[in-house]
């Protein structure tokens, strides 16, 4: 794997931020599926706290307006909401690149081609495994698989560009040369192979889904080979397991600096799993204009640039390379979103890290996975 050691800001102190790329708009956090791999939080948001439609089309135009130039569609399951070529419409009538992230399972064709009326510009559909016997483990649905290859099928026959993404586990890993076979019998032009992040629901099953280290060995290998041999064909990005890595990845294109999420109920984040650090206060859309949000909210300024590392960021000579890593997974791993990212080779606890993955990827498995799931305070399913 190569690595670029261009550094990101050369600045430690940042009085104003750079415009912001990239959105993730989370419109919903329902969906068909309940993978054990999701990143959404374990408190999901419910039907009832969401934004309405007109909140959402003023979100993408102050978006456009500081200078994003895309928006994720996202969620749980985006077409979950009734309003979604209208959300795409107003996306795109903002003029940004509109990409649906979506499971493609339960999208009609009117829904598919009112939304491409709209100007949806691409498609990623997430692929859980090659096969239905995987893709029905990992995802808690019946019949998913075939919905799936369906929609791809239905998607390609429009001439819309397809992007497949699988997130990569220890119950899927073996499938890798069978994704990137299935990718090309379906007309993709690009696949993503991106090794789990441990964040909401994927945290909680991370000992059900750490991959063994000779396994992600396996797939680099066979990525590589894909990579080579599909010139031309299909295009291949990959993103390897943190916990296994030397050094940790630029989470997010670093803090505040290039893109920033919406929630389903209207809160603006730094990164999706931010809402974990619970000392930092968050602003909301409905409250605030995106650009005050983005330039002044105490979490947006939290982490921004280096002046706030500590040792061994702060010497570092690649502190302006990654920025410390991911703050979310400090906390997770660390107790502290403030510290070192613990993969980090120059952690103090870069090794226990590597031992914790270790551990849980080679002992059996500890029990069924938790699939993710709505509960209200009262216990039912909202
Ligand atoms: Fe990155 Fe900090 Fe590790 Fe240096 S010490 S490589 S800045 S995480
Ligand atoms: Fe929040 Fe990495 S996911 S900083």
């Amino acid at each position: 794997m190569s690595e670029t050691l261009e550094p990101l800001v050369l600045i430690d102190t940042i009085t104003k931020p750079p415009a912001p790329l990239g959105l993730l708009a989370e419109l919903t956090h329902r969906c068909p599926l309940r993978c054990t791999y999701c990143s959404n939080p374990l408190e999901l948001e419910t039907r009832s706290t969401e934004l309405d439609t007109l909140t959402w089309e003023r979100v993408f135009a102050q978006a456009a307006d500081m200078g994003v130039i895309h928006v994720h569609l996202s969620g749980g399951e985006p077409t979950a909401r009734k309003d979604i070529a209208q959300l795409v419409g107003a996306a795109a009538q903002a003029g940004l690149y509109t990409n649906l992230i979506t499971s493609g399972v339960g999208v009609s064709m009117d829904t598919l081609d009112a939304m491409l009326a709209v100007g949806l510009d691409h498609i990623q559909l997430s692929m859980q495994g090659a096969d239905a016997g995987v893709t029905e483990q990992v995802g808690g649905m019946k019949g998913a698989f075939e919905r799936k290859e369906a929609f791809a099928h239905a998607v390609v026959e429009r001439g819309v560009p397809l992007t497949l993404n699988a997130v990569i586990h220890r119950t899927n890993i073996h499938q890798v040369p069978q994704m990137v076979q299935k990718a090309l019998d379906l007309g993709a032009k690009r696949l993503e192979v991106a090794h789990t992040q441990y964040y909401g629901w994927a945290l909680k099953n991370r000992a059900q889904l750490m991959p063994e280290r000779k396994d992600v060995d396996r797939t680099i290998e066979e990525i590589e080979e894909a990579r080579e041999r599909l010139k031309g064909r299909l295009a291949i990005d990959a993103v390897f397991p943190d916990y296994y890595a030397r050094y940790p990845k630029l989470c997010n294109g670093g803090w505040g600096l290039r893109t920033f999420s919406v929630t389903p109920s209207g809160v603006m984040l730094p990164c999706h799993a931010a809402q974990t650090i619970k000392h930092l206060e968050f602003w909301s859309v409905r409250e605030h204009s995106l650009a005050e949000i983005w330039e002044n909210s105490p979490a947006f300024n939290a982490y921004r640039g280096t002046d706030w590392m500590p040792e061994p960021c702060r010497s570092c000579e690649r502190k302006h390379v990654d920025l410390g890593g991911c703050r979310c997974q400090a906390l997770a791993l660390t107790g502290d979103a403030g510290n070192t990212d613990p993969v980090c080779i120059k952690s103090p606890l870069h090794d226990a890290i590597g031992e914790l993955a270790r551990t849980e990827s080679e002992v059996a498995l500890p029990g069924p996975s938790t699939y993710r799931q709505f509960r209200s305070a009262d216990g039912r399913t909202p």
